[in-house]
Parts: C-alpha cells; sequence; structure tokens
C-alpha cells in the first residue's frame, strides 16, 4: 500500500524516511570527516570534492523534506502502539518533530552559510548557488556556520535516542514499532487513541528555538570575538561573485608550492559598454592553505594572521582592447598598503562575466618574511592568479 493508514506507514512514507535517513547519515559523516581534515594544500582538492558531495545531499535533503511534508500532512499518522505510556510516547514524538524540523534547519543553515562565503565547492547543480536576502559577508557565514554545528549537535543527540527508542521497542519490547517503518507491517489500536501532537510540537518547537538563538546571540558572536572575524563588506549593488579561485605559488627551496585561500570577497561594479569600474575584494588570509608550509605561512614572519585576518584589494577597472582589462589600485596586506596594477581578461556572455588574471607581488614590499633576506629558502616573488565568474546585476 502506498498510502498511510492509522495503523501503518505506507510505501511513500517509509521511502521518505529511509531514503532521507540514508542521505542524513551520508552527510553527518562528511560534515564532520571535513571538520576533521587538516586545510594544507594536498587536501584542497579532497576537501573540495567532500564538500561539494556534503553540499549537493544536503540540497537534494531538503527538496525530498518539502515532498515529504507535503506528503505527511495529506496522510493519517499511525497511532502510537503504546499511548498507555504516556512518557515515552510523548518522547518518540518530540523527536519525530525534532527529526523534521532538523531536516529543514540543517540545510537551510548549511545554504545561508554556503551563500555568504565566496568561491568554495559548488553545490553541483544547474540553479544558481546563492540565496536570495543573503549578503556576501563574513559575519552572516559565521553565524550560519554556528548554527550549522549547534543544529547538527541536537540532530546527532535526537538521531540517537531515536535510534535507541526503535532498538528499544525491537529488542526489549518485542513490538512492531521497527516492523511498521521497516515493511509497513499494521500495529496498534486506533480506538485507543494517541497523545495530542500539538504538546510534543511545541515541545520541539522550544527545544528548536533555545538552540539556534543560543547559536545565535550567545555562540556566535563569542566566536566572532575569538577569531576577530569582522561583519563587513556586504555585497549590495554591483555584480555578484558566483564562484571563483584566488591562488598563490611561492617557491620555496627552489620548488613551487601552490596554496588557494578558501574564502574572500568581492564587491564588483563593471559597465560592460564602457569597460570601466571598481573592484573591493576582501582576502581572508586565515583561510590560506599553503601545502605543508601553511603554518609558517599563517606566522608571524609572513600573513601574521593573528594580527591581520584580511587583506584588502581596491582598485580602478579600465578596459584595455577587447577582453583584456588592468585593475590599478592598491592592496593592503599585514598593515602595509602597496599600488598594485594587473591586467586581466574579461568578457561577458549572457550576463554572466568570466574573469581572470594573474601578477607577481613582491613579498619584500610587504616586509613580508624579513629574516630571509635571500631567495635560498623562499623566494621574493609570489604569483597571484585570480578567477571568477559573476552574475550582472538586477
Ligand atoms: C537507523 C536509523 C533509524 C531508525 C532505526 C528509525 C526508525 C524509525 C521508526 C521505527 C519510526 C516509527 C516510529 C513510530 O511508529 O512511532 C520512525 C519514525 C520517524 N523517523 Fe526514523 N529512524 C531512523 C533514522 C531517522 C533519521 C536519520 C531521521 C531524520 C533525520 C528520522 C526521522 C523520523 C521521523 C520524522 C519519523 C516520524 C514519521 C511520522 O510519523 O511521520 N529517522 N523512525
Ligand atoms: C541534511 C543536511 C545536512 C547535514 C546533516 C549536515 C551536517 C553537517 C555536519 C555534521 C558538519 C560538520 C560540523 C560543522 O563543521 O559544522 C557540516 C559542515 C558543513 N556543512 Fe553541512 N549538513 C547538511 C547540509 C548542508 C548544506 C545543504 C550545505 C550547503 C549548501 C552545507 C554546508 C556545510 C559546510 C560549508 C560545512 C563546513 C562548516 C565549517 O567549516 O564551518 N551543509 N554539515
Amino acid at each position: 500500500m502506498l498510502v498511510n493508514s492509522s495503523t501503518r506507514y505506507g510505501a511513500v512514507a517509509r521511502l521518505f524516511h529511509w531514503s532521507i535517513a540514508l542521505l542524513v547519515f551520508v552527510d553527518i559523516v562528511l560534515g564532520l570527516v571535513g571538520k576533521f581534515t587538516p586545510r594544507t594544500g594536498e587536501t584542497a582538492d579532497f576537501l573540495q570534492l567532500l564538500y561539494s558531495t556534503h553540499k549537493t545531499i544536503g540540497v537534494l535533503v531538503l527538496g525530498l523534506a518539502v515532498l515529504r511534508v507535503l506528503w505527511a500532512i495529506s496522510q493519517p499518522r499511525p497511532v502510537p502502539l503504546h499511548p498507555e505510556r504516556r512518557v515515552e510516547t510523548f518522547a518518540a514524538e518530540t523527536a519525530h518533530w525534532m527529526l523534521y524540523a532538523a531536516i529543514f534547519v540543517m540545510p537551510l543553515s548549511g545554504w545561508v552559510m554556503h551563500s555568504a562565503e565566496v568561491g568554495f565547492a559548488p553545490i553541483w547543480w544547474p540553479f544558481g548557488q546563492n540565496l536570495p536576502f543573503v549578503p556576501k559577508s563574513e559575519g552572516v557565514a559565521e553565524t550560519a556556520a554556528t548554527v550549522h554545528w549547534i543544529a547538527g549537535i541536537v540532530l546527532v543527540a535526537t538521531v540517537a535516542a531515536h535510534i535507541g527508542g526503535a532498538l528499544k521497542h525491537a529488542i526489549i519490547d518485542r513490538d512492531e514499532t521497527l516492523a511498521r517503518m521497516v515493511r509497513g507491517t499494521a500495529a496498534g489500536t486506533p480506538a485507543k487513541g494517541g497523545l495530542a501532537h500539538g504538546v510534543a510540537a511545541f515541545a520541539a518547537l522550544v527545544i528548536w528555538a533555545v538552540s539556534i538563538g543560543g547559536a545565535v546571540v550567545v555562540f556566535a558572536p563569542a566566536h566572532t570575538e575569538e577569531t576577530g572575524a569582522q561583519p563587513e563588506v556586504v555585497q549590495s549593488e554591483g555584480w555578484i561573485v558566483q564562484d571563483g579561485s584566488v591562488s598563490i605559488t611561492v617557491v620555496q627551496i627552489g620548488a613551487p608550492v601552490d596554496g588557494v585561500f578558501a574564502n574572500w570577497q568581492a564587491a564588483i561594479e563593471y559597465d560592460p559598454e564602457s569597460g570601466a569600474g571598481q573592484v573591493t575584494a576582501v582576502i581572508e588570509t586565515t583561510s590560506l592553505a599553503l601545502g605543508s608550509v601553511t603554518d609558517q605561512a599563517k606566522g608571524p614572519e609572513f600573513f601574521d594572521v593573528e594580527t591581520f585576518s584580511q587583506a584588502t584589494y581596491q582598485g580602478e577597472i579600465a578596459r584595455i582592447d577587447g577582453v583584456r582589462h588592468n585593475a590599478v589600485g592598491a592592496l593592503t596586506l599585514v598593515g602595509q598598503t602597496v599600488p598594485v596594477s594587473f591586467d586581466f581578461d574579461l568578457g561577458v556572455t549572457d550576463g554572466v562575466a568570466v574573469m581572470s588574471g594573474a601578477t607577481t607581488l613582491d613579498r619584500r614590499d610587504f616586509g613580508m618574511g624579513a629574516a630571509y633576506s635571500d631567495e635560498s629558502s623562499v623566494g621574493f616573488g609570489v604569483d597571484v592568479s585570480i578567477a571568477l565568474t559573476a552574475t550582472a546585476p538586477e
């Protein structure tokens, strides 16, 4: 039977339950593996693949969650098997509401975080990466990340209790609770009635409100203070960066080492007619991964990310010829502002701008690596490559 009755879960409800359960498990595992994988040049590709998979599965869960809820409200809910055990029934019902909410809270908080940052691990789908009304902002990303993390803890605790309950019914009570969800077995006595869903739903709502509220009000600001991240640079108007990369290559003991900045934002004004515009880019130096020398590069000798967590570039864009453009401006890095100009290619097709460019900086201009006064261990030149795609302002 496809549909539910008051004593059984139909095939559709069970398919939703188990497919979402599986995808949620996979996403928890991927999220945790990602969290505990060190950020180095060697793991950058792996992490990109991992997070793209994680995000794509997450938005799939969100889509299934919407369909599941639409289906569930059109269906009777099977009655509890032991309504006389009021506490147990209430706990189980509350857990169900918690889990229904979780399959929205987790993907949405993840997606807000993804929309607020730029240029890392896209969702694999053609429908755009960013949610409307979410500005590109480190502060927003940080808050959403905290909500995602706290909500993840709530989810894992609830799933553990939920599985524990299911196993208790199967092993200790030896009743049909698990069989109802696995095989669609009919069980329960509708006449006995159940506990009011409303109270359990309200309890779940309160737990979620406290968790998310706590994440937004208490944990996120504390975290922001710790890391010195500033809630700033809102990309309000102008071109909207969809994807891109900011990478550097340094020469260490004669061999090139490639690295990337995972987090950066750019506010771009550009008129395709005249080829003129302005750019302001903020790069989180804390997000640098530079192979095995990431820690040294972030240390006080070089990027000194403890003191200077951001680098800023501001420049004027002008067209040279065709797609060839030039940016004339200044880069502020480790507290030093130095004029930096570079050429790049920028083409606009159907409202999508594709930009790529490269330049070479001299670390000595910024007083970086003063203790390495020759090039034997660290070269003076640092190659910087930038590539991005952006969509036209509304
Ligand atoms: C091995 C893992 C899991 C097992 C063994 C399991 C087992 C069950 C069982 C036996 C029920 C029916 C309870 C009843 O009839 O009173 C149920 C319902 C439910 N489960 Fe799971 N579950 C698992 C994972 C998950 C996960 C990961 C989620 C969501 C994130 C989830 C969400 C739900 C929800 C929302 C219901 C209530 C369905 C409804 O009545 O509309 N479950 N589960
Ligand atoms: C069922 C849905 C999802 C679950 C269960 C889930 C779970 C998790 C878990 C357990 C973590 C590791 C803990 C942490 O770092 O916060 C994580 C991290 C992350 N998730 Fe998700 N997630 C889901 C959906 C999404 C979606 C849809 C996106 C983006 C579109 C996303 C983006 C991220 C990102 C970027 C991180 C890394 C966070 C950081 O480095 O601070 N997640 N997720």
